[in-house]
């Protein structure tokens, strides 16, 4: 990763606070981004809450894979109100500068959702397995003191790794340009705003990535592969289909988030690639948590069903 030069002793005045260009470099598409991505947020509030809140009252959603659903479905809220409304906020009034200790918390607090996320999608993968590989014991393995555990665990495996993490990124020292050439305050574009040696936290965010991205991704990976094995072994044509519709879904999304992912954090950076990593994390950190409703319950005739029951109420 490239650097800054370090300047003379002179003039090393050290920044107080960052400036989140976002998307200054279209400036006439400001309130139509704004118009945009406000109805995104809206969309994605009301989805995440009609499932959550579905999940939680109806009687006939009492499963696992509704008990890990509802979790997911809080978790999107919390991972994109992260960065969404701050990002609304630049748009809307055209101030961008955004304090040191607000920038490492914004930082904090999405890396802890996004690890959270990553592992969630993991137990729902691991659920699905065991629902369709083990069914007969599916309910034994999969009992409610287990899913409490796996819930929690994802959500607080995290936490100290990312404020380690963190803190390591923002005691650098930062001098020179304070323009994040970003919508967020994300591990890339503030190593390039560093000044001193990057090489530690680097290496840092190589391994974070390895355990908390790569690891969990080929879990997913190798359980929808055993799920894809049985489900080929089903008699009939048309079972095959219903059993495969679901999975061919959630492995849709799973590689956009994760490849999105992998690739933002783990590219080599330089000036040039600035664009493409904003196109980038707008897919793991917005496309994906607006998707990820629609697809894992809305093609589900259960959850429909339910939908429906409390509309009509
Ligand atoms: C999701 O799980 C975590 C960890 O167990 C818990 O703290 C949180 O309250 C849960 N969220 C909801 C809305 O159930």
């Amino acid at each position: 990763m490239n650097h800054q030069e370090i300047p003379p002793e002179g003039n090393l005045t050290e920044v107080m606070e960052f400036v989140l260009l976002g998307f200054a470099d279209i400036p006439r598409l400001q309130w139509l981004l704004f118009g945009l991505f406000l109805i995104i947020y809206i969309i994605i509030l009301m989805s995440n809450g009609t499932i959550f809140l579905i999940t939680k009252m109806d009687p006939a959603l009492q499963s696992p894979m509704y008990f890990f659903l509802a979790n997911f479905s809080f978790l999107e809220i919390c991972y994109v109100s992260a960065t969404l409304p701050r990002m609304l906020m630049n748009l809307g009034t055209q101030r961008r500068s955004i304090s040191l200790v607000a920038c490492a918390t914004q930082m904090c607090f999405v890396l802890m959702f996004g690890t959270t996320e990553c592992f969630l999608l993991t137990v729902m993968a691991y659920d699905r397995y065991v629902a369709i590989c083990n069914p007969l014991n599916y309910l034994l393995v999969m009992n409610h003191r287990v899913c409490t555990q796996l819930v929690t665990g994802s959500w607080t495996i995290g936490i100290p790794v990312q404020i380690g993490q963190t803190y390591q990124i923002f005691s650098l020292p930062f001098c020179g340009s304070k323009e994040i050439n970003h919508f967020f305050c994300d591990i890339p574009p503030i190593l390039k705003l560093a000044c001193g040696d990057t090489f530690v936290n680097e290496m840092l965010v190589y391994i974070v990535v390895v355990l908390f991205i790569t690891v969990p991704f080929l879990l997913i990976l190798g359980s929808y592969s055993k799920i894809i094995s049985i489900i080929l072994k089903l008699p009939s044509a048309t079972s095959q289909a219903k059993a495969f519709s679901p999975c061919s879904s959630h492995l849709m999304v799973v590689v956009l988030f994760f490849g999105t992912g992998i690739t933002a954090y783990l590219r080599p950076n330089t000036r040039s690639s600035e664009g493409t990593d904003k196109a980038l994390s707008l897919f793991y950190t917005i496309l994906t948590p607006m998707f990820n409703p629609m697809i894992y319950s809305l093609r589900n005739k259960d959850v429909i069903t339910a939908l429906r029951k409390l509309l009509c109420k």
